[in-house]
Protein backbone atom coordinates (compact mmCIF):
# COMPACT_ATOMS: atom_id res chain seq x y z
CA UNK A 1 0.00 0.00 0.00
CA UNK A 2 1.87 3.51 -0.51
CA UNK A 3 1.21 6.27 1.91
CA UNK A 4 -0.75 9.58 1.36
CA UNK A 5 1.57 12.54 2.62
CA UNK A 6 0.15 15.48 3.64
CA UNK A 7 1.44 18.92 5.28
CA UNK A 8 -0.61 20.40 7.36
CA UNK A 9 0.29 24.15 9.31
CA UNK A 10 -0.88 23.97 12.85
CA UNK A 11 -1.76 27.38 14.17
CA UNK A 12 -3.15 26.57 18.10
CA UNK A 13 -3.20 29.86 18.65
CA UNK A 14 -4.78 31.67 22.54
CA UNK A 15 -6.68 30.36 24.94
CA UNK A 16 -8.12 26.62 24.76
CA UNK A 17 -7.21 26.91 21.27
CA UNK A 18 -4.06 25.56 22.05
CA UNK A 19 -5.44 22.44 24.25
CA UNK A 20 -8.36 21.51 21.04
CA UNK A 21 -5.50 21.34 18.86
CA UNK A 22 -3.24 19.16 20.96
CA UNK A 23 -6.38 17.05 21.72
CA UNK A 24 -7.47 17.05 17.72
CA UNK A 25 -3.65 16.28 16.90
CA UNK A 26 -4.18 13.05 19.23
CA UNK A 27 -7.07 11.54 17.80
CA UNK A 28 -5.86 12.20 14.76
CA UNK A 29 -2.69 10.45 14.84
CA UNK A 30 -4.55 7.50 16.80
CA UNK A 31 -6.72 7.47 13.55
CA UNK A 32 -3.20 6.93 11.80
CA UNK A 33 -2.23 4.19 13.74
CA UNK A 34 -5.25 2.41 12.81
CA UNK A 35 -5.99 2.95 9.29
CA UNK A 36 -1.98 3.68 8.10
CA UNK A 37 -1.55 4.39 4.23
CA UNK A 38 -1.66 8.23 5.07
CA UNK A 39 1.37 10.58 7.12
CA UNK A 40 1.24 14.19 8.29
CA UNK A 41 3.97 16.74 8.10
CA UNK A 42 2.95 18.73 11.02
CA UNK A 43 4.69 22.69 10.69
CA UNK A 44 3.83 24.52 13.72
CA UNK A 45 3.21 28.38 12.95
CA UNK A 46 2.99 31.08 16.18
CA UNK A 47 0.33 33.41 15.80
CA UNK A 48 -2.26 35.14 17.62
CA UNK A 49 -3.07 37.54 20.61
CA UNK A 50 -0.30 36.29 23.35
CA UNK A 51 2.12 36.02 20.77
CA UNK A 52 1.20 39.66 19.27
CA UNK A 53 1.64 40.48 23.04
CA UNK A 54 5.36 38.90 23.29
CA UNK A 55 6.45 39.84 20.30
CA UNK A 56 4.59 43.19 18.61
CA UNK A 57 3.68 40.64 15.52
CA UNK A 58 0.32 38.69 14.90
CA UNK A 59 1.99 35.95 13.21
CA UNK A 60 5.59 34.59 12.49
CA UNK A 61 7.77 36.14 10.31
CA UNK A 62 6.88 33.95 7.24
CA UNK A 63 4.35 32.47 8.64
CA UNK A 64 1.25 33.77 6.35
CA UNK A 65 3.83 32.27 3.44
CA UNK A 66 4.33 28.66 5.39
CA UNK A 67 0.82 28.27 5.62
CA UNK A 68 -0.06 28.84 2.07
CA UNK A 69 2.50 25.94 1.17
CA UNK A 70 0.98 23.44 2.85
CA UNK A 71 -1.85 21.56 1.89
CA UNK A 72 -4.38 22.60 4.77
CA UNK A 73 -3.98 24.39 7.71
CA UNK A 74 -5.36 23.57 11.32
CA UNK A 75 -6.32 26.30 13.64
CA UNK A 76 -7.38 26.37 17.21
CA UNK A 77 -8.17 29.72 18.09
CA UNK A 78 -7.41 33.33 17.80
CA UNK A 79 -7.78 36.19 20.26
CA UNK A 80 -8.22 37.54 23.84
CA UNK A 81 -10.57 40.45 24.30
CA UNK A 82 -7.80 42.10 26.53
CA UNK A 83 -5.01 41.98 23.89
CA UNK A 84 -5.73 44.69 21.26
CA UNK A 85 -3.91 46.87 18.08
CA UNK A 86 -3.50 50.28 19.36
CA UNK A 87 -6.75 50.99 17.32
CA UNK A 88 -8.66 48.62 19.71
CA UNK A 89 -9.38 46.06 16.97
CA UNK A 90 -8.43 42.49 18.44
CA UNK A 91 -5.86 40.28 16.82
CA UNK A 92 -6.67 38.25 13.96
CA UNK A 93 -4.57 37.04 11.39
CA UNK A 94 -6.85 34.55 10.35
CA UNK A 95 -9.21 36.58 8.91
CA UNK A 96 -6.34 37.52 6.48
CA UNK A 97 -5.35 33.86 5.57
CA UNK A 98 -9.16 33.63 4.62
CA UNK A 99 -8.77 36.52 2.06
CA UNK A 100 -5.23 35.76 0.83
CA UNK A 101 -6.34 32.13 -0.24
CA UNK A 102 -9.67 32.85 -1.50
CA UNK A 103 -11.66 30.30 1.22
CA UNK A 104 -14.71 31.38 -0.02
CA UNK A 105 -16.29 27.64 1.22
CA UNK A 106 -17.32 28.08 4.72
CA UNK A 107 -18.72 24.43 5.70
CA UNK A 108 -20.31 24.39 8.75
CA UNK A 109 -21.98 20.35 9.10
CA UNK A 110 -24.66 20.56 11.55
CA UNK A 111 -25.57 16.68 13.28
CA UNK A 112 -27.45 15.87 16.55
CA UNK A 113 -25.54 13.33 18.63
CA UNK A 114 -27.17 11.17 21.12
CA UNK A 115 -27.19 12.60 24.64
CA UNK A 116 -25.72 15.49 23.27
CA UNK A 117 -28.07 18.88 24.47
CA UNK A 118 -31.57 18.97 21.98
CA UNK A 119 -32.78 22.15 22.20
CA UNK A 120 -36.37 21.03 20.86
CA UNK A 121 -38.78 18.97 22.11
CA UNK A 122 -39.85 17.29 18.46
CA UNK A 123 -38.29 13.57 18.40
CA UNK A 124 -36.99 14.05 15.24
CA UNK A 125 -34.39 16.48 16.10
CA UNK A 126 -32.56 13.57 16.95
CA UNK A 127 -32.27 13.42 12.76
CA UNK A 128 -30.85 16.83 12.40
CA UNK A 129 -27.81 16.11 9.87
CA UNK A 130 -27.04 19.19 7.92
CA UNK A 131 -24.51 21.62 6.65
CA UNK A 132 -24.45 25.21 6.41
CA UNK A 133 -22.29 26.23 3.15
CA UNK A 134 -21.58 29.95 3.81
CA UNK A 135 -19.57 31.63 1.40
CA UNK A 136 -16.85 33.64 3.32
CA UNK A 137 -14.61 36.29 1.36
CA UNK A 138 -17.55 38.64 0.06
CA UNK A 139 -21.60 39.45 0.76
CA UNK A 140 -21.76 41.91 3.78
CA UNK A 141 -18.70 41.10 5.03
CA UNK A 142 -17.39 42.45 2.16
CA UNK A 143 -17.60 45.94 3.98
CA UNK A 144 -16.24 44.56 7.13
CA UNK A 145 -14.52 47.02 9.18
CA UNK A 146 -11.42 45.38 8.74
CA UNK A 147 -11.27 46.31 5.38
CA UNK A 148 -11.96 49.36 5.23
CA UNK A 149 -14.89 50.01 2.68
CA UNK A 150 -18.32 51.80 4.28
CA UNK A 151 -18.70 55.01 3.08
CA UNK A 152 -18.77 56.95 6.41
CA UNK A 153 -21.21 60.37 5.45
CA UNK A 154 -19.95 62.37 9.08
CA UNK A 155 -21.86 61.61 11.70
CA UNK A 156 -25.29 61.18 9.38
CA UNK A 157 -25.00 58.08 7.75
CA UNK A 158 -23.21 54.74 7.09
CA UNK A 159 -23.18 52.59 3.52
CA UNK A 160 -22.00 49.42 3.71
CA UNK A 161 -21.35 46.78 0.49
CA UNK A 162 -22.64 43.81 0.25
CA UNK A 163 -20.89 42.47 -3.06
CA UNK A 164 -22.18 39.25 -4.97
CA UNK A 165 -19.67 38.29 -7.81
CA UNK A 166 -20.17 35.48 -10.71
CA UNK A 167 -16.66 34.45 -10.52
CA UNK A 168 -17.26 33.34 -6.84
CA UNK A 169 -20.65 32.74 -6.60
CA UNK A 170 -20.34 30.34 -9.50
CA UNK A 171 -17.62 28.78 -7.06
CA UNK A 172 -19.63 28.46 -4.37
CA UNK A 173 -22.70 26.81 -5.56
CA UNK A 174 -20.36 24.08 -7.70
CA UNK A 175 -18.41 23.41 -4.55
CA UNK A 176 -22.25 22.86 -2.48
CA UNK A 177 -23.71 20.39 -5.64
CA UNK A 178 -20.48 18.29 -5.47
CA UNK A 179 -20.76 18.26 -1.70
CA UNK A 180 -24.63 17.08 -2.21
CA UNK A 181 -23.30 14.86 -4.38
CA UNK A 182 -20.69 13.59 -2.28
CA UNK A 183 -23.14 13.63 1.04
CA UNK A 184 -25.65 11.40 -1.13
CA UNK A 185 -23.58 8.68 -1.85
CA UNK A 186 -22.99 8.56 2.25
CA UNK A 187 -26.96 8.34 2.68
CA UNK A 188 -28.10 12.04 2.56
CA UNK A 189 -30.77 12.65 0.56
CA UNK A 190 -28.74 14.70 -1.79
CA UNK A 191 -30.41 17.55 -1.71
CA UNK A 192 -29.44 21.47 -1.41
CA UNK A 193 -31.49 24.68 -1.12
CA UNK A 194 -30.18 27.79 -1.58
CA UNK A 195 -31.12 30.59 0.65
CA UNK A 196 -31.40 34.06 -0.31
CA UNK A 197 -33.33 37.09 -0.19
CA UNK A 198 -34.05 37.13 -3.81
CA UNK A 199 -38.21 38.84 -3.63
CA UNK A 200 -36.16 41.72 -2.46
CA UNK A 201 -32.45 42.33 -3.40
CA UNK A 202 -30.91 42.33 -7.08
CA UNK A 203 -27.68 40.75 -5.79
CA UNK A 204 -29.56 38.05 -4.31
CA UNK A 205 -31.49 37.83 -7.29
CA UNK A 206 -28.14 37.52 -9.03
CA UNK A 207 -27.03 34.86 -6.28
CA UNK A 208 -30.48 32.63 -7.04
CA UNK A 209 -30.40 32.78 -10.70
CA UNK A 210 -26.11 31.66 -10.55
CA UNK A 211 -27.84 28.65 -8.63
CA UNK A 212 -30.31 28.12 -11.04
CA UNK A 213 -27.62 27.90 -13.91
CA UNK A 214 -25.07 25.69 -11.90
CA UNK A 215 -28.08 23.12 -10.78
CA UNK A 216 -28.34 22.50 -14.76
CA UNK A 217 -25.29 20.66 -14.54
CA UNK A 218 -26.45 18.32 -11.69
CA UNK A 219 -29.59 16.72 -12.39
CA UNK A 220 -29.33 13.95 -9.67
CA UNK A 221 -29.08 16.65 -7.05
CA UNK A 222 -32.85 18.00 -5.61
CA UNK A 223 -32.74 21.63 -5.33
CA UNK A 224 -34.86 24.12 -3.16
CA UNK A 225 -34.99 27.64 -2.26
CA UNK A 226 -35.93 30.03 1.02
CA UNK A 227 -36.00 33.48 1.93
CA UNK A 228 -33.39 33.68 4.67
CA UNK A 229 -36.18 34.83 7.12
CA UNK A 230 -38.44 31.87 6.14
CA UNK A 231 -35.49 29.66 6.23
CA UNK A 232 -34.60 31.25 9.99
CA UNK A 233 -38.25 29.92 10.88
CA UNK A 234 -37.81 26.17 9.45
CA UNK A 235 -34.84 25.28 11.16
CA UNK A 236 -36.78 25.55 14.39
CA UNK A 237 -39.64 24.10 12.86
CA UNK A 238 -38.21 21.03 10.55
CA UNK A 239 -34.35 20.96 10.69
CA UNK A 240 -33.86 17.47 10.12
CA UNK A 241 -35.53 17.91 6.57
CA UNK A 242 -32.77 20.06 5.33
CA UNK A 243 -29.30 18.30 3.92
CA UNK A 244 -27.29 21.35 2.34
CA UNK A 245 -27.84 25.18 2.58
CA UNK A 246 -25.76 27.93 0.78
CA UNK A 247 -25.88 31.18 1.58
CA UNK A 248 -24.44 34.55 1.54
CA UNK A 249 -22.07 35.24 4.18
CA UNK A 250 -24.14 37.33 6.25
CA UNK A 251 -26.63 35.00 6.36
CA UNK A 252 -24.74 32.29 6.87
CA UNK A 253 -22.96 34.44 10.01
CA UNK A 254 -26.31 33.90 11.66
CA UNK A 255 -27.66 31.32 10.67
CA UNK A 256 -25.01 28.74 11.74
CA UNK A 257 -24.87 30.20 14.85
CA UNK A 258 -28.52 29.19 15.53
CA UNK A 259 -28.24 26.03 13.85
CA UNK A 260 -25.33 25.36 16.06
CA UNK A 261 -27.52 26.00 18.97
CA UNK A 262 -29.67 23.19 18.12
CA UNK A 263 -27.29 20.05 18.52
CA UNK A 264 -25.29 21.42 21.65
CA UNK A 265 -23.79 24.41 21.40
CA UNK A 266 -20.37 26.28 20.34
CA UNK A 267 -18.25 22.52 21.40
CA UNK A 268 -19.52 20.46 18.58
CA UNK A 269 -19.84 22.99 16.02
CA UNK A 270 -16.80 22.09 13.28
CA UNK A 271 -16.23 24.02 10.56
CA UNK A 272 -13.84 23.99 7.23
CA UNK A 273 -12.95 27.31 5.34
CA UNK A 274 -12.35 25.99 1.37
CA UNK A 275 -10.92 27.12 -1.24
CA UNK A 276 -9.80 26.12 -4.84
CA UNK A 277 -5.91 25.81 -3.79
CA UNK A 278 -6.20 24.89 -0.16
CA UNK A 279 -8.39 24.61 3.13
CA UNK A 280 -8.37 25.92 6.74
CA UNK A 281 -10.12 24.14 9.30
CA UNK A 282 -10.97 24.96 13.28
CA UNK A 283 -13.41 24.96 15.72
CA UNK A 284 -16.33 27.27 14.92
CA UNK A 285 -15.85 28.39 18.85
CA UNK A 286 -13.05 31.30 20.13
CA UNK A 287 -10.43 30.79 22.96
CA UNK A 288 -12.93 30.96 25.53
CA UNK A 289 -10.91 32.88 27.91
CA UNK A 290 -13.60 31.73 30.84
CA UNK A 291 -12.39 28.50 30.90
CA UNK A 292 -8.84 28.53 29.36
CA UNK A 293 -6.42 26.08 31.38
CA UNK A 294 -8.94 24.82 33.29
CA UNK A 295 -8.95 21.20 31.51
CA UNK A 296 -13.07 22.49 30.76
CA UNK A 297 -13.01 22.81 27.00
CA UNK A 298 -14.65 20.36 25.23
CA UNK A 299 -12.79 19.61 22.44
CA UNK A 300 -14.90 17.70 19.98
CA UNK A 301 -15.76 20.38 17.58
CA UNK A 302 -11.79 20.62 17.02
CA UNK A 303 -11.54 16.84 16.81
CA UNK A 304 -14.45 16.74 13.90
CA UNK A 305 -12.89 19.31 12.11
CA UNK A 306 -9.58 17.25 11.75
CA UNK A 307 -11.80 15.02 10.44
CA UNK A 308 -13.40 17.38 7.65
CA UNK A 309 -9.09 18.46 7.43
CA UNK A 310 -8.90 14.65 6.81
CA UNK A 311 -11.36 14.57 4.52
CA UNK A 312 -10.44 17.38 2.49
CA UNK A 313 -7.33 16.32 1.96
CA UNK A 314 -8.33 12.94 0.74
CA UNK A 315 -10.03 14.59 -1.93
CA UNK A 316 -6.75 16.69 -2.63
CA UNK A 317 -4.27 14.00 -2.90
CA UNK A 318 -6.33 11.23 -3.86
CA UNK A 319 -5.19 9.14 -0.95
CA UNK A 320 -8.25 6.98 0.24
CA UNK A 321 -6.64 6.44 3.56
CA UNK A 322 -7.11 9.66 4.58
CA UNK A 323 -11.12 9.30 4.07
CA UNK A 324 -11.04 5.96 6.17
CA UNK A 325 -9.68 8.21 8.80
CA UNK A 326 -12.15 10.54 8.81
CA UNK A 327 -14.96 8.26 9.00
CA UNK A 328 -13.41 6.54 12.19
CA UNK A 329 -13.11 9.94 13.53
CA UNK A 330 -16.17 10.90 13.23
CA UNK A 331 -18.03 7.17 13.78
CA UNK A 332 -16.17 7.30 17.34
CA UNK A 333 -17.58 10.55 18.59
CA UNK A 334 -21.07 9.38 17.50
CA UNK A 335 -19.92 5.91 19.22
CA UNK A 336 -18.80 7.53 22.28
CA UNK A 337 -22.01 10.22 22.50
CA UNK A 338 -24.24 6.99 22.02
CA UNK A 339 -23.07 4.76 24.38
CA UNK A 340 -22.92 7.46 26.88
CA UNK A 341 -19.02 7.45 27.23
CA UNK A 342 -18.12 11.24 26.47
CA UNK A 343 -19.88 13.68 28.70
CA UNK A 344 -18.34 16.55 28.21
CA UNK A 345 -18.23 19.80 31.11
CA UNK A 346 -19.72 21.86 28.48
CA UNK A 347 -23.04 19.43 28.66
CA UNK A 348 -22.68 19.45 32.11
CA UNK A 349 -21.46 16.05 32.27
CA UNK A 350 -18.21 14.82 34.20
CA UNK A 351 -15.06 15.06 31.36
CA UNK A 352 -12.56 17.74 30.88
CA UNK A 353 -10.64 18.51 27.54
CA UNK A 354 -7.77 15.61 28.75
CA UNK A 355 -11.03 12.75 29.00
CA UNK A 356 -12.56 13.58 26.47
CA UNK A 357 -9.61 13.13 24.41
CA UNK A 358 -8.59 10.16 25.73
CA UNK A 359 -11.76 8.50 25.58
CA UNK A 360 -12.26 9.26 21.90
CA UNK A 361 -8.33 8.08 21.51
CA UNK A 362 -9.58 4.31 23.00
CA UNK A 363 -12.89 4.71 20.82
CA UNK A 364 -11.19 5.09 17.68
CA UNK A 365 -9.02 1.96 18.74
CA UNK A 366 -11.38 -0.09 19.78
CA UNK A 367 -11.98 -3.44 17.98
CA UNK A 368 -15.28 -3.21 16.33
CA UNK A 369 -14.31 -0.06 14.90
CA UNK A 370 -11.86 -1.56 13.40
CA UNK A 371 -13.49 -4.52 12.20
CA UNK A 372 -15.50 -1.90 9.62
CA UNK A 373 -13.06 -0.66 7.75
N1 LIG B 1 -12.02 31.73 14.84
C1 LIG B 1 -11.57 32.15 15.97
O1 LIG B 1 -10.42 31.94 16.29
C2 LIG B 1 -12.48 32.90 16.90
C3 LIG B 1 -13.88 32.75 16.80
C4 LIG B 1 -14.68 33.43 17.74
C5 LIG B 1 -14.09 34.23 18.72
N2 LIG B 1 -12.73 34.35 18.75
C6 LIG B 1 -12.05 35.12 19.81
O2 LIG B 1 -12.11 34.36 21.01
C7 LIG B 1 -12.16 35.24 22.14
C8 LIG B 1 -13.36 34.89 23.02
O3 LIG B 1 -14.55 35.12 22.27
P1 LIG B 1 -16.01 34.79 22.78
O4 LIG B 1 -15.98 34.67 24.26
O5 LIG B 1 -16.92 35.73 22.12
O6 LIG B 1 -16.37 33.36 22.12
P2 LIG B 1 -15.94 31.90 22.57
O7 LIG B 1 -16.43 30.96 21.51
O8 LIG B 1 -14.49 31.86 22.86
O9 LIG B 1 -16.73 31.62 23.94
C9 LIG B 1 -18.13 31.81 24.07
C10 LIG B 1 -18.67 30.96 25.22
O10 LIG B 1 -18.70 29.59 24.81
C11 LIG B 1 -17.89 28.79 25.67
N3 LIG B 1 -17.14 27.85 24.82
C12 LIG B 1 -16.59 28.11 23.61
N4 LIG B 1 -15.99 27.02 23.14
C13 LIG B 1 -16.16 26.06 24.06
C14 LIG B 1 -15.73 24.70 24.15
N5 LIG B 1 -15.02 24.12 23.17
N6 LIG B 1 -16.07 23.99 25.24
C15 LIG B 1 -16.80 24.55 26.23
N7 LIG B 1 -17.26 25.84 26.20
C16 LIG B 1 -16.91 26.58 25.13
C17 LIG B 1 -16.95 29.77 26.38
O11 LIG B 1 -16.53 29.25 27.62
C18 LIG B 1 -17.80 31.01 26.47
O12 LIG B 1 -18.61 30.94 27.60
C19 LIG B 1 -12.25 36.66 21.57
O13 LIG B 1 -10.95 37.23 21.60
C20 LIG B 1 -12.71 36.45 20.13
O14 LIG B 1 -12.27 37.45 19.26
C21 LIG B 1 -11.93 33.69 17.88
Amino acid sequence: MTTAKAQVAVIEGDGIGIDVTRATLAVVEAARGIVGGFDLDLVPISAGASYYAETGADIQPGGEEAAGEADAIFLGAIGLPHIRWPDGTEISPHLRLRDRFGLYAGVRPVKAYANAPKRLADPRAAGIDLVILRESTEGLFYSAAVHKRAEVVGDSAVFETLRISRDVTERLHRFGFRLAEKRKRRGSPGRITCVDKANVFTSMAFFRKIFDEVAAEFADIETGYNYVDAQALELIRRPWEFDILVMENMFGDILSDLAAALVGGMGMASCGEIGDELGLFQPAHGSAPDIAGQDKANPCAAILSGALMLDYLADRTGGEAFATGALLIEEAVARGFEENRLRPMEFGGDMGTEAVTRTIVDLVGERETRARF
